[in-house]
């Protein structure tokens, strides 16, 4: 059985108004690096509830929204009427399928924390962007393990920049770049999140 890690936290994930507040620094940032045109096919991966692809959705033609938690991609689906973009869905788990299509460029916020094998999924982001084609991806900075109350599901308590870099320059990404997008309030402590830029 497949386990839903957000099954539990999808209905209310929407109301953290911090959430909101850092998905929309991270979309102002790409907003202001990377020129989006109304062509774009664009992949939010980890899209979630769809907090990144709403804000971007204005500036693009489509966003397809990857996500392999139902929970998170009902509410997706609840609000894609309000986007201003096309949006398509693909409920799938990136590290075991293959998506034979191509993209203008992948965006995504929080999600790489999740997934065990970095360069793998690299890899995967190189191939299914057309040449010329973006990433932007915002993750947290390295942490002490604090940010999460439950750690299950989390492989990185952040990452090095520099060593994402050399990840991304193995792949074969080109003009890397990293940008401070937002900062996260905790009561106990403060989390940096960065925007990692590339292009293929
Ligand atoms: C922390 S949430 C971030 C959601 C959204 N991007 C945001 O900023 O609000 C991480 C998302 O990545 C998804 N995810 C994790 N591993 C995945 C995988 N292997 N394939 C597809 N989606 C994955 C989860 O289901 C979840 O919706």
């Amino acid at each position: 059985m497949k386990i839903d890690h957000f099954k539990d936290k999808s209905k209310s994930w929407d109301m953290n108004s911090k959430r909101v507040q850092n998905a929309k620094s991270i979309a102002h940032l790409i907003i202001d690096n990377i020129e989006l045109s109304s062509k774009m096919r664009v992949m939010d991966f980890g899209a979630g509830t769809g907090l990144l692809s709403y804000f971007i959705s204005p500036y693009i033609d489509t966003i397809i929204a990857v996500d392999n938690s139902p929970s998170m991609l009902k509410e997706f689906k609840e609000k894609a009427h309000e986007f201003e973009s096309n949006t398509e869905i693909l409920e799938l788990d990136l590290t075991q399928t293959e998506i034979n299509q191509t993209f203008d460029g992948i965006i995504s916020s929080m999600t790489i924390h999740h997934i065990e094998d970095t360069k793998a999924l690299f890899e995967k982001f190189y191939k299914m962007l057309n040449v010329d084609g973006f990433i932007a991806i915002a993750d947290l900075d390295n942490e002490n393990g604090t940010f999460h109350s439950d750690n299950r599901g989390v492989f990185h308590f952040g990452f090095k920049r520099k060593e994402l870099k050399e990840i991304a320059k193995e792949v074969g990404f080109k003009d890397i770049r990293f940008k401070l997008a937002s900062t996260i309030k905790k009561p106990h402590q403060e989390f940096t999140v960065f925007l990692m830029l590339a292009k293929r």
